[in-house]
């Protein structure tokens, strides 16, 4: 594809854009990239250790039905009917910035949008692709990079709440740059009526602000997303400043500020490194996070597409 991604962006996009939940079209929902022989190709081909089968439960208060699964040998094409039937999550992480035929739609995505931003321009940058089933959902949770997201197959609802208390607290966020907890943060259901609720089509692209929680629920059809990642100067800085206030609070201070100018927060970057120094020195960085374990087999005869793990 050598058409531009990105089709109807203008001044006042560029304007909200990282700063509000912006709405765009993008053309990636035509690309042959994405038919069934080529996403069945590429879910033989991606590296497994880069791959997370995932299921779930209905309520979009209980995360703790999230939980991982092995495909096994099943191939592309048994692994896209097994979703298409089932209740299933399939995270293909990188293969946006990683594989040989996805990469040059990300390099064109990528280009396109540091063009029509200017000062938009990530340190680093990661696309997955997300194919789950029409009745999969995510969990609410707050992503600590900069990400957006766009929509080429089936149907969704994404629902974006405020980057601020209560729907997320500082001290939230600080426990996920400590990795003392995963991306998933308290939630209640009445915060629905704060959130942006937009209903995803085919060719849809949606970002939001940095932090911002989030939640998705799948409404109809095979459902495939693009999701992209970044590290950005400004959430860098945002995340040490963070990070920083975390330090803080464990070391028995309460921090005053999240402001991420001025001598506090070059202190607190300052901080921030060596308490990263201080952890990997004492051997506590890299902390395992909890639900890595594979607890179901993906089975397309099975209900929900997956069969239980004997539990010993
Ligand atoms: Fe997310």
């Amino acid at each position: 594809m050598t058409e531009p991604v990105m089709v109807d962006w203008n001044s006042e996009k560029t304007a909200e854009f990282r700063r509000g939940v912006i709405q765009a079209r993008h053309r990636l929902h035509r690309a042959e990239e994405f038919s069934d022989d080529a996403l069945a190709a590429l879910l033989n081909r991606h590296p497994r250790e880069l791959c997370d089968f995932c299921t779930m439960g209905d309520d979009p208060a209980d995360r703790e039905t999230w939980r991982a699964g092995d495909a096994g040998e099943l191939d592309g094409h048994a692994l896209l009917q097994a979703v298409r039937d089932g209740k299933l999550w399939i995270n293909l992480r990188d293969a946006m910035n990683v594989d040989p035929v996805f990469k040059p739609l990300f390099s064109s995505l990528m280009g396109q949008l540091k063009h029509l931003n200017p000062g938009f321009n990530p340190m680093r940058a990661y696309g997955g692709i997300l194919i789950s089933s029409p009745r999969a959902q995510v969990f609410y949770h707050a992503d600590v990079s900069e990400t957006f997201l766009l929509h080429v197959r089936g149907r969704k609802r994404f629902r974006i709440y405020p980057p601020q208390a209560p729907w997320l607290e500082d001290t939230a966020l600080e426990d996920i740059l400590h990795k003392d907890q995963t991306e998933d943060v308290p939630y209640e259901a009445q915060w629905d009526a704060d959130a942006a609720q937009i209903d995803l089509e085919p060719g849809d692209f949606v970002s939001w602000p940095l932090h911002a929680p989030h939640r998705v629920e799948n409404l109809e059809g095979l459902n495939v997303s693009i999701t992209c990642e970044m590290v950005t100067k400004q959430s860098f800085m945002k995340n040490a400043v963070h990070h920083a206030n975390g330090a803080m609070r464990r070391l028995g201070f309460e921090p005053k500020s999240t402001k991420t100018t001025g001598a506090e927060a070059w202190g607190k970057l300052v901080l921030s490194k060596t308490w990263h120094g201080w952890a990997k020195l004492t051997g506590s960085a890299g902390k395992p996070l909890p639900k890595s374990e594979t607890t179901f087999d993906v089975d397309v005869s099975s209900e929900d597409g997956l069969r239980d793990r004997a539990t010993i």
